[in-house]
């Protein structure tokens, strides 16, 4: 068993580390406060291969591993995450599935753009009414012959409103349940496609959240992505890579909640000595410390395994749930630690207090992680590398 990072894993984390001290620190109050799309931004991640971190090279990716993904993601949570969301959104959720299962014309048609990041991606499953129960959608790709029939309103996309590229997940055929649902590669420029207002929102408030609309919109057929009917279980293998993405946010969140409270409490003096020389605030910082080592295995364990092609799911939704339960909590903690200069926005930890809600919440809420975690527990498949020695299996 081996706990450390490659040299390769190690540079691009103190790349990812001076990029966010350098480029998205001293922005980053005044971009949540005006709610400012990090578009510059995002171009520099772009430029360091953020925007197609594991697409391969042939797409114009970095083609890096996923242990290496989760460490980007978690080094720009810890500073900026509305950028750390947009580049999950963007990798896992948008570039991923068309890479997996997408025909060799859809990947050299769309991935180079989004790997570049010339094109932002966007994927649109949740509905007004249909958020945790996936197949309850009512949106409907109606088959046409040549072209897809697309109706209907998407809810809660992240890169609603900048993204070029869909995977949008619809009903082609209501009655067959989850066996009737497609996966389509949808421009933004098409017509019928709009998008509603930017959500105001409590967290990750520079990243545009908003619903896509689709009226009468011409899918292609060769913009289906898979076989007829894989929709439903291309949308759920997404979102156990995205749950990883999710999972690094909320470690990232979680650590640079921690590392500025430590920092703090050497500095704040208070009955005649630094904070952490009392019992009260040093047990809170050995408690965050635990909970953020906790997550950064969980979390770094799923990716791995997505890397070695083991199933990740359950261990995707472990690290998610446990992760942002800690992001939470540590940054609570965190403001705290900080006292009243922990209520204001100068200080960073009420903005990752903030943000740290929804991670809870996207890409499955805690519940539905449980819901995932247990079925698999009480069918009897644990899915965890100790029980899977000489029983690798291809995800
Ligand atoms: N991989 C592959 N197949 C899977 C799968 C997985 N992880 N999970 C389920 N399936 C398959 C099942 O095996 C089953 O297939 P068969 O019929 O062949 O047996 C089929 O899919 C249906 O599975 P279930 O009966 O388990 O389906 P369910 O209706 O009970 O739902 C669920 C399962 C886990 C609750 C699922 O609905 C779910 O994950 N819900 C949450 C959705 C979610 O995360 N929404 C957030 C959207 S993204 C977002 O947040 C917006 C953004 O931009 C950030």
């Amino acid at each position: 068993m081996d706990f450390t990072l490659s040299e390769e894993q190690m540079m691009i984390r103190e790349a990812a580390r001076d990029f966010t001290q350098s480029e998205l620190k001293s922005g980053v109050i005044e971009r949540d406060n005006l709610q400012q799309h990090p578009t510059e931004q995002v171009k520099k991640m772009a430029a360091l291969g953020f925007m197609g971190v594991n697409t391969a090279a042939e797409y114009e990716g970095a083609a890096l591993d996923s242990v290496s993904y989760a460490i980007i993601v978690e080094e720009l949570s810890k500073i900026d995450n509305s950028c750390s969301v947009i580049v999950s959104a963007h990798n896992s959720l948008a570039i991923w599935g068309i890479e997996k299962y997408g025909t060799e014309e859809q990947k050299s048609k769309y991935l180079p753009d989004m790997a570049s990041g010339r094109t932002i991606g966007a994927f649109c499953l949740s509905e007004p009414e249909a958020g945790s129960d996936a197949t309850s959608q009512r949106t409907i790709a109606e088959d046409k012959g040549d072209y897809y029939l697309l109706n209907g309103t998407k809810n809660w996309i992240t890169n609603g409103k900048t993204a070029g590229t869909y995977v949008v997940i619809a009903h082609t055929h209501p009655e067959k349940k989850h066996k009737g649902i497609n996966a389509f590669i949808v421009e933004a420029g098409w017509e019928g496609v709009s998008t509603g207002e930017k959500e105001d929102k409590l967290g990750i408030r520079s990243s545009d959240t908003s619903s896509v609309m689709f009226q009468d919109v011409k899918v292609p057929k060769e913009n289906r992505i898979g076989e007829d009917g894989f929709g439903f279980k291309l949308a759920m293998k997404i979102l156990d890579g995205g749950r990883i993405g999710i999972a690094a946010q909320a470690l990232g969140i979680a650590a640079g909640a921690y590392e500025l409270a430590l920092a703090y409490s050497h500095e704040r003096v208070t009955f005649g000595k630094p904070i952490n020389q009392h019992q009260a605030i040093a047990f809170k910082l050995a408690d965050m410390a635990m909970q953020i080592e906790t997550a950064r295995m969980l979390v770094y364990r799923a990716a791995w395994m997505k890397d070695q092609g083991l199933p990740y799911a359950q261990a995707a939704a472990m690290a998610k749930c446990f992760a942002s339960e800690a992001a939470m909590a540590i940054t609570v903690e965190a403001v705290q630690v900080h006292g009243g200069y922990g209520f204001v926005k100068e200080y960073h930890v009420e903005r990752l207090m903030r943000d740290a809600k929804i991670t809870q919440i996207y890409e499955g809420t805690s519940e539905i992680q449980r819901m995932v975690i247990s079925r698999n527990i009480i069918k009897g498949a644990t899915y965890l590398p100790w029980e899977m020695a000489g029983k690798l299996v291809t995800a």
